[in-house]
C-alpha cells in the first residue's frame, strides 16, 4: 500500500480528538480537521480546517478529496453519522478508515451483545463490507478505558474526589491506555498500513487490577479519605437492563452500567493478553511511570466530556 501522508480527522475536539490530532501532527502527517458548520473551535495554524455537513454525502466527499486516510473520533451520540462518512471516504478514494472505537474489546462476542455497542458494530460491518470489496481498508483501535481521563472524570476511579469502585472485588486484570498513548499509537497505525490492515489493534499502557490501581492512586493522592464502593458487575448489568427497559430510561444509568460491565465484568476480553504495543511504539508503563501518570491526575484537571455522553 502506498504510504499515507494526508489525514482527515473528524471530531478533533472533545475528549479524545485533541490527543489524536497531536499524535498525527507529531508524526508529521498533513492533517485536515473536519468540524461541524455550527462549531466554533480554534485549531493549530498547521492544520487545514474543513467545515462539513455530516448529513451530506457531497459535503463529506468534497472534504475528503485527496485524503489518504480518515480518523474518526466522533462523539458517541454521532457514531451513526460515520456510515455516510465511510461512503464519502470510498467515493473520494481514501485508503484507510479508522472509525471511532477507542474503547473496549468490541471483537469479543460477549461484549458485542452489550446494547451500547450497536452503532460501533454497524460501522464495523459497513467497513468490513467495503474492505471485502477492496474499496477501502480499516483499522479498529481497542485501548480499554482511557486511564488518565478515566481517573479524572470518575469512569475508572475518581482521584480528585478520592472515590473508587472495586468491581467484583477488584481482582480482574484489565487493559487501559492514556490519551497521549492512544494518539501516538493511532498515528503509528498510519505509518504501518500493511501490518494493521483490516483488523483490530490492541494497545495498552498497563494491564492492572482495580485493587492494584487503587494502591497507586493512594500513593499519589494520599492514603486517607477514600470512599470505596464494593460493587457487583452482575448487579450493575441487571440494573442497566432494567433501566433501559423503562419508558424514559436514564441514559447515564444504563450507558455507564453496560460500559463498566464490559470493562470489569467476567469474560468481556478486556485484558489484552497479546497487544500491538511494539508495532505501534508503546510499551507498558513502569511502576514509576504509572505513579507519575496518576500523580498528574491527582492535580485538579479540566477533562470533561463535551456532549454529556462518551460510550
Ligand atoms: N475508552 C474510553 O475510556 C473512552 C472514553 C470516552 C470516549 N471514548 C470513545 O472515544 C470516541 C470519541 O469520544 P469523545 O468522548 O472524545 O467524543 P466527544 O468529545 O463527545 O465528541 C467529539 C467530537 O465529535 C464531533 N461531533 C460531530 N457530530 C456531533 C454530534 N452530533 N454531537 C456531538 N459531537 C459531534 C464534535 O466535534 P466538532 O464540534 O468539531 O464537529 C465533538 O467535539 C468514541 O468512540 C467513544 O466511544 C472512549
Amino acid at each position: 500500500m502506498a504510504s499515507i501522508t494526508k489525514v482527515a480527522l473528524a471530531g478533533a475536539t472533545g475528549n479524545l480528538g485533541p490527543s489524536i490530532l497531536k499524535g498525527l501532527l507529531d508524526a508529521g502527517f498533513q492533517v485536515t480537521v473536519l468540524t461541524r458548520q455550527s462549531s466554533t473551535h480554534s485549531f493549530p495554524a498547521n492544520v487545514n480546517v474543513s467545515k462539513v455537513d455530516y448529513e451530506s454525502l457531497d459535503s463529506l466527499t468534497s472534504a475528503l478529496q485527496g485524503q489518504d486516510a480518515v480518523v474518526s473520533t466522533l462523539a458517541s451520540l454521532a457514531l451513526g453519522t460515520q456510515l455516510l462518512l465511510i461512503d464519502a471516504a470510498v467515493k473520494a478514494g481514501v485508503k484507510r478508515f479508522i472509525p471511532s472505537e477507542f474503547g473496549s474489546n468490541t471483537i469479543n462476542e460477549k461484549a458485542r451483545q452489550l446494547p451500547v455497542y450497536k452503532d460501533k458494530l454497524a460501522v464495523q460491518a459497513a467497513l468490513q463490507k467495503e474492505a471485502d470489496a477492496g474499496r477501502i481498508s480499516y483499522t479498529l483501535v481497542l485501548n480499554g478505558p482511557f486511564l488518565d481521563w478515566g481517573l479524572k472524570v470518575g469512569f475508572v476511579g475518581n482521584v480528585p474526589e478520592k472515590k473508587f469502585d472495586l468491581w467484583d472485588g477488584g481482582e480482574r486484570v484489565f487493559s487501559a491506555t492514556s490519551l497521549p498513548s492512544v494518539g501516538k499509537a493511532t498515528a503509528n497505525i498510519l505509518k504501518h498500513p500493511e501490518e494493521t490492515k483490516n483488523r483490530a489493534v490492541y494497545i495498552q499502557d498497563t494491564a492492572i487490577t482495580l485493587k492494584q490501581l487503587l494502591a497507586v492512586c493512594k500513593k499519589a493522592a494520599g492514603e486517607d479519605g477514600w470512599t470505596i464502593n464494593d460493587g457487583s458487575t452482575e448487579e450493575m448489568y441487571n440494573n442497566a437492563w432494567a433501566e433501559l427497559k423503562k419508558e424514559q430510561p436514564n441514559h447515564m444509568v444504563f450507558v455507564f452500567g453496560f460500559l463498566k460491565t464490559g470493562v470489569w465484568g467476567e469474560g468481556y476480553g478486556s485484558h489484552y493478553e497479546k497487544t500491538d504495543n511494539e508495532l505501534l511504539g508503546l510499551k507498558d508503563l513502569s511502576e514509576a511511570e504509572l505513579e507519575q501518570l496518576v500523580a498528574n491526575v491527582a492535580r485538579p484537571g479540566e477533562a470533561k466530556t463535551t456532549d454529556g455522553a462518551f460510550y
